[in-house]
């Protein structure tokens, strides 16, 4: 497992690698899968307005419409790309912001890329893999926060054989590059720029203090060596998506927390619970080997602790960071939050591995502008979806009664408090976006090759279902739900698929996408997701980009526009070879777009030296507004 190859995989595949699920194939459900998808086929054109003008003649007749500078869209689409820069429509041009390395503050220096910087240096300069990231304005200052998900140990550790950290030094190098990037931009007559040692600016990583709050907090499970109170803990890991709450701070979303963790003893028992979180014995990055806390031979309940949805002030360097245990602990892709019809915070939240739920926490008490919003997100009830093939759903509550699992039992197992509900195994939940002109929320499920193949990791069943209706699902979906009554905290949903990714060039079937995907437009992986304040849907993507076989004339990945309304999508930008389009947020005016490009390959964005993620302005040469 240790060795360099392990460094070339993704998440998942190492999650798969180090934990591999029994392998089972029910036939009995051969028949009922194939009926699932004439019932999806038909489903998807009965569902709303929006969803019966997916047709190709309606999309056909509105294209010319609302595509183009002047039309709804803002743009002509771009075709797919396989090299190694950007590309974006014509009339929008741009540029980089800030890269892995540069200084947030001028006693980090200038970036080394012999080295890859010290521990020293990256904390103090932007984080390594950008993701997530919100806007906030700070009087009248624009400050981003931003996640930095996890390393890229042979670009980050140059000097090293397979980039393997090899000591304490490089360990902590390794977690300087992670976590949470905060920085105050400025958009000068040479374009934008970080506002170096800003008195905002902030570097959160693997070791900044923070609380733990919510139902876990004190528990037992949460208890260590070094905080015997269970409340207070080091860092914050593998911040992939974000939110925004109403009240102004940032909210980072742990994902793959699990794979920091090992043991130096290869004969511990791990606890049983650790199965279903994929935490095993050997650490990605060879954490265990160099810093204790990550060592389970020494500190078991350490992952407890992680897996969690952190609060963070951007207004406030000071303030502690709070991990908002009532929000549930699984491997936290993003968290949309939106209010109620009577006030109360709803936060949506997908879970990314194979198999895994949807969920969303309502707050018990409404948000009220300028009232105390210290415990909303402590507070509330946590819900699991399930999806019915009749195209309705519920959102089943997490209750100690319908789990027979305490509220502290249900904050840090939430995955086998949902399987206790018979939640709906879902393939791979990403981002939420929840639209602001109609009540009604996207999430894309990015993909799952074991849709139908294998159980998930706490074995429940993964035949196909409505929303997820492809075996060995290699494109991806993004499902839409609308709230009963149009109020977000409601129990009941409908539901349709806003569009299955697919490649119409290459299969004749269900595998060849929806009628909203064509030749021109097609693409897999939906991933990153954003509603601009129109109401069109900005879709990132995280997929195969082979541009061969199954995903020939997909090219790079790349961010497409939505239209709810029409189902029409167009493709806006493309992202160099080998990144993956992950974190869209805008300036204060809309006029600039700012795009992260997540682990680019060759030597992007400097054409010379190591490849650094980034975040790029995009903004439209007569300076109009974008979405
Ligand atoms: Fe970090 Fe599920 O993406
Ligand atoms: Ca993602
Ligand atoms: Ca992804
Ligand atoms: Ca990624």
């Amino acid at each position: 497992m240790k060795d360099q190859n392990t460094q070339d995989l993704s998440w998942d595949e190492f999650d798969e690698l180090r934990d591999p699920r029994p392998e089972t194939c029910d036939f009995d459900h051969v028949v009922d899968r194939a009926l699932s998808r004439r019932g999806f086929l038909g489903g998807v054109l009965a569902f709303g307005s929006g969803a019966a003008a997916m047709g190709a003649g309606l999309m056909g007749s509105t294209s010319a419409r609302a595509m183009g500078p002047g039309g709804r869209f803002g743009f002509n689409p771009i075709p797919i790309a396989t090299d190694a820069t950007i590309h974006v429509p014509e009339g929008y041009e741009w540029e980089v912001l800030v890269r892995w390395g540069d200084p947030l503050f001028s006693d980090a220096g200038a970036f080394d890329p012999a080295t890859g910087g010290t521990a020293a240096s990256q904390e103090r300069a932007f984080g390594e893999n950008t993701d997530g990231m919100e806007m906030f304005v700070v009087g009248n200052r624009q400050v981003i926060a931003v996640n930095n998900e996890y390393a890229n140990l042979k670009i980050n550790l140059p000097n090293n054989d397979g980039g393997m950290p090899a000591s304490a030094e490089d360990v902590l190098k390794i977690q300087n590059t992670q976590g949470v990037s905060i920085m105050e931009v400025t958009e000068t007559g040479a374009g934008w720029q970080v506002v170096v040692d800003s008195p905002l600016n902030r570097r959160i990583t693997h070791n900044t203090p923070m609380r733990l709050s919510g139902p876990a907090a004190g528990h037992d499970l949460l208890k260590t060596a070094a905080d015997a109170t269970g409340t207070q803990v080091l860092g914050t890991l593998n911040n992939c998506g974000a939110g925004k709450t109403p009240w102004g701070t940032y909210l980072t979303c742990e994902e793959n927390f699990n794979g920091y963790f090992g043991s130096t003893d290869a004969a511990q028992e791990l606890p049983e619970a650790f199965k279903r979180y994929g935490i095993g014995h050997e650490g990605r990055y060879a954490y265990e080997q160099h810093d204790p806390r990550f060592d389970l031979s020494q500190n078991v309940n350490e992952p407890n602790r992680h897996g969690y949805i952190v609060e963070i002030d951007p207004a406030d360097p000071e303030s502690t960071p709070v991990k908002r245990t009532a929000l549930g602990r699984f491997k936290h892709e993003n968290a949309a939050c939106v209010l109620a019809s009577e006030g109360q915070v709803v936060v949506y939240m997908g879970d990314d591995e194979r198999g895994e739920f949807l969920y969303k926490f309502v707050s018990t008490a409404p948000y009220a502008e300028g009232g105390d919003t210290s415990a909303l997100l402590d507070e509330g009830q946590l819900y699991v979806a399930r999806f019915s093939d009749d195209q309705t759903g519920e959102w089943m509550a997490l209750t100690p009664e319908a789990t027979g699992m305490t509220e502290a039992e249900i904050a840090i197992l939430t995955r086998q408090a949902a399987s206790a509900l018979g939640a709906t195994t879902m393939d791979r939940p990403e981002w939420v976006a929840v639209n602001p002109v109609a009540p009604e929320a996207y999430c894309a499920l990015t993909n799952n090759k074991n849709r139908g193949i294998k159980p998930n990791a706490g074995g429940d069943d993964t035949s196909v279902n409505g929303p997820n209706p492809r075996e060995a699902n290699k494109y991806g979906q993004i499902v839409r739900w609308r709230p009963e009554g149009g109020d977000h905290a409601a129990r009941g949903f409908d539901w349709d698929l806003y569009v299955m990714a697919g490649n119409p060039t290459v299969h004749g079937d269900a595998y060849g996408g929806s009628a909203n995907v064509t030749p021109g437009n097609m693409f897999n992986s939906p991933d990153g997701m954003m509603f601009d304040q129109k109401g069109l849907l900005w879709i990132q993507t995280d997929g195969n980009d082979s541009n061969e076989g199954d995903f020939a004339g997909q090219g790079n990945n790349q961010m497409l526009v939505g239209d709810p309304v029409t189902g029409e999508i167009a493709r806006f930008l493309t992202g160099p070879n080998g990144s993956e389009v992950t974190g869209i947020t805008w300036s204060a005016d809309r006029r600039t777009l700012f795009v992260g490009i997540q682990h680019p390959g060759g030597t992007f964005p400097d054409g010379a030296g190591l490849p650094r993620s980034c975040i790029v302005a995009v903004k439209r040469k007569d300076d109009a507004v974008i979405g």
